[in-house]
């Protein structure tokens, strides 16, 4: 398998050893889960969403997790990694630190650090601690200090978001940061200074800085306050550098995950102070989009924590036009989304300073759906009366329903549309059908989320019959990856499952694979996670062997007839020689006899309901 570099300075050998020694019930127990014994495995309340009682299963003989509920799971390096929001290295070094297992070049790598600093994270990270260091201590950050107290600022909030204070002087990080080892070139790569024709300059002057930090909490740049409003911009920010895009990345995603995940649902606010005031006022799930507009990565990235998002934007024209412009982009990505009205003129942190925070959980609590902020702004800006205007809104709220995703979302919008518009549903449904939409007022129940059981086809129950047998008992890989393409796969998710089993097993092993390190591997959550439940549900019958090749028969008579198909069709379409043809298909339909003959009858034949099980994702 391919491994990512980043993860080469650990030798897979000692990866395997601290997986080995790292009990999963033990190191979920540290992490604060109050683990209880449920027959030979143990259950808890799952810490990676909202649920009443416990489907957050852990097995002590098979050292996974997995949740029933949301579906999470993995081994004890993807459980650290999820739940600590820590990358996969850092989890190696967590998990080794806890075993006093020695990682073979750390030692090494510290001191080449100190030697030559290469890395540009580490430059940002002692920006960081150079510019907090310097609004703490420094008697030229009185001001700045003084500033931040008189806007509510209290210290705790100024060491957890370790605020920064750049003085008045042009070389003073240059300096700092060049006599620690670093070079012009890194303090130009990460934005933090400009090659100007006196020479290079610092970016931040006489600036209060906010740090930036990706999702796992590496520092990727900074947003500078100016302390006064002579000085301008209001806000200067680092600009796009290798490790800071702007449309990646939203302010204190990191620290805010845990409870977003916990919540279910992500407040998104505008600035650094509102999400400092927030936070600080015990409202933890806040992130900011930060004066850009939101983008698709950063609906993307929201949805991995929650499934809804709550905009709140400052009560004003331009806040009101962001709001509408960042829905959309939540929309298309599937997210629910509420909006919070603010009073004109103010944002969240002036908001909650002067009404308390009670206040503002109370407008998050009365917080409107999209289609009633459109038709509100509507209406508070027009005459709803007026034929033309109401024809241009139902046209704006057909826009807007087009894009939800979730079908039975849809359908409600439609009902508080057609009432607060005073239109006919149906007037709204035949609106939509015009503009493109393929089904009727009549809409099936979508699933509200992940969780919800897919049905699978009778092809793709065998699919998911032969994987979950491979991933109980690898030893069977070598086997079948002889006797079956993997391209022949037609789910994805079991295709991604069975390329991963093939790609890590060769053919002289014996022993198959190692599912625990595929697990911590693995590119894709939801992979690992479906392993995890493979592993986690009861063994198979004991005739293994006939079960996986009646499975092998089944799949290539259903590639078989594909073929076929993909003959007759080609025949038809190109006029293909009639002879050739029938000759292919008779062989194919030969092949096809010979199978059943051994035992496996034409799938039409099946005795295989359409609507089949669960899935297991
Ligand atoms: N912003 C920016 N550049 C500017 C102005 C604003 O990048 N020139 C971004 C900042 O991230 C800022 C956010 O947009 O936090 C919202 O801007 P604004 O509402 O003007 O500032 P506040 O966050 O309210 O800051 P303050 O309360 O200090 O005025
Ligand atoms: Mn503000």
């Amino acid at each position: 398998m391919n491994r990512p570099s980043t993860r080469n300075y650990v030798p897979r050998e000692t990866i395997d050893e601290i997986r080995n020694r790292s009990d999963i019930v033990e190191v979920i127990s540290e992490c604060g889960i109050a683990l209880r014994p449920a027959g030979r495995d143990f259950k808890a309340l799952c810490p990676f969403h909202t649920e009443k009682t416990p489907s957050f299963t852990v097995s002590v003989q098979k050292q996974i997790f997995y949740c029933f509920g949301c579906q999470t799971g993995g081994n004890v390096i993807t459980f650290v990694k999820e739940h600590e929001g820590k990358s996969f290295i850092e989890t190696i070094e967590w998990l080794a630190g806890r075993l006093n297992i020695a990682l073979p070049n750390q030692d090494a790598r510290e001191s080449a650090d100190r030697k030559r600093v290469t890395n540009l994270e580490d430059l940002n990270r002692f920006a960081v601690e150079y510019y907090h260091r310097q609004l703490l201590t420094e008697g030229a950050s009185a001001p700045a200090r003084q500033y931040l107290k008189h806007r509510g600022v209290q210290p705790k909030t100024l060491r957890s978001f370790q605020l920064g204070y750049a003085k008045s002087g042009r070389r003073e990080l240059v300096k700092a940061a060049t006599d620690k080892g670093f070079t012009t070139q890194q303090l130009i790569d990460v934005g933090l200074i400009k090659d100007e024709d006196r020479g290079p300059q610092d970016r931040f002057w006489n600036r209060i800085l906010f740090p930036i930090q990706n999702e796992r909490g590496a520092p990727v740049g900074f947003g500078g306050r100016a302390l006064s409003e002579e000085h301008q911009p209001k806000y200067l920010n680092s600009p796009a550098t290798v490790l800071y895009d702007k449309s990646k990345i939203l302010y204190n995603l990191d620290k805010a995950r845990q409870t977003i995940y916990k919540q279910q649902r992500v407040l998104l606010v505008e600035g650094y102070m509102d999400v400092l005031m927030l936070y600080q006022s015990g409202v933890e799930n806040v992130v900011a989009s930060s004066g850009t507009s939101l983008s698709e990565d950063h609906a993307r990235l929201l949805k991995r924590f929650a499934p809804e998002v709550v905009i709140v934007y400052d009560g004003d024209a331009s806040g009101f036009q962001a709001a509408q412009r960042g829905l959309l982009r939540l929309l298309t990505e599937d997210l629910r989304v509420r909006i919070a009205l603010l009073p004109t003129g103010e944002d969240p942190d002036s908001f909650t300073r002067q009404h308390g925070v009670d206040a503002f959980t109370e407008l998050i609590d009365k917080s409107i759906n999209l289609i009633e902020f459109q038709i509100q702004s509507a209406i508070q800006s027009q005459d709803i009366h007026r034929i033309d205007v109401k024809t241009q809104i139902v046209k704006e709220v057909t826009e807007t329903l087009l894009n939800l995703k979730n079908r039975v979302e849809r359908s409600e919008y439609i009902k508080y549309a057609a009432r607060d518009l005073h239109v006919d549903e149906r007037v709204l449904w035949g609106e939509l059908r015009d503009a493109g939409l393929k089904e009727t007022s009549v809409s099936r129940p979508m699933p509200q989320n992940k969780a919800v059981q897919q049905k699978l086809s009778a092809r793709a129950q065998i699919e998911h019959q032969l994987v979950e047998a491979l991933i109980q008992n690898p030893a069977l890989i070598p086997y079948v990856k002889s006797q079956f393409d993997c391209q022949h796969f037609t789910e994805p998710r079991f295709a991604k499952a069975a390329q991963l089993l093939w790609e890590a097993s060769t053919n002289d092993d014996s022993e198959g694979i190692d599912i625990q390190a595929l697990i911590s591997e693995c590119p894709d959550e939801n992979l690992s996670a479906f392993i995890s439940s493979a592993l986690l549900r009861k063994a198979p019958a004991p005739n293994l062997q006939a079960r996986v090749d009646g499975c092998l028969k089944k799949l290539r008579n259903f590639h078989l007839q594909d073929l076929e198909q993909r003959v007759r069709s080609h025949a038809l379409a190109e006029g293909a020689d009639e002879m050739e043809t029938l000759e292919q298909l008779v062989k194919l339909s030969n092949e096809r006899r010979a199978l059943r003959g051994r035992g496996v009858q034409d799938t039409h034949d099946e005795n295989l309901n359409e609507e089949g099980v669960d899935n297991g994702f």
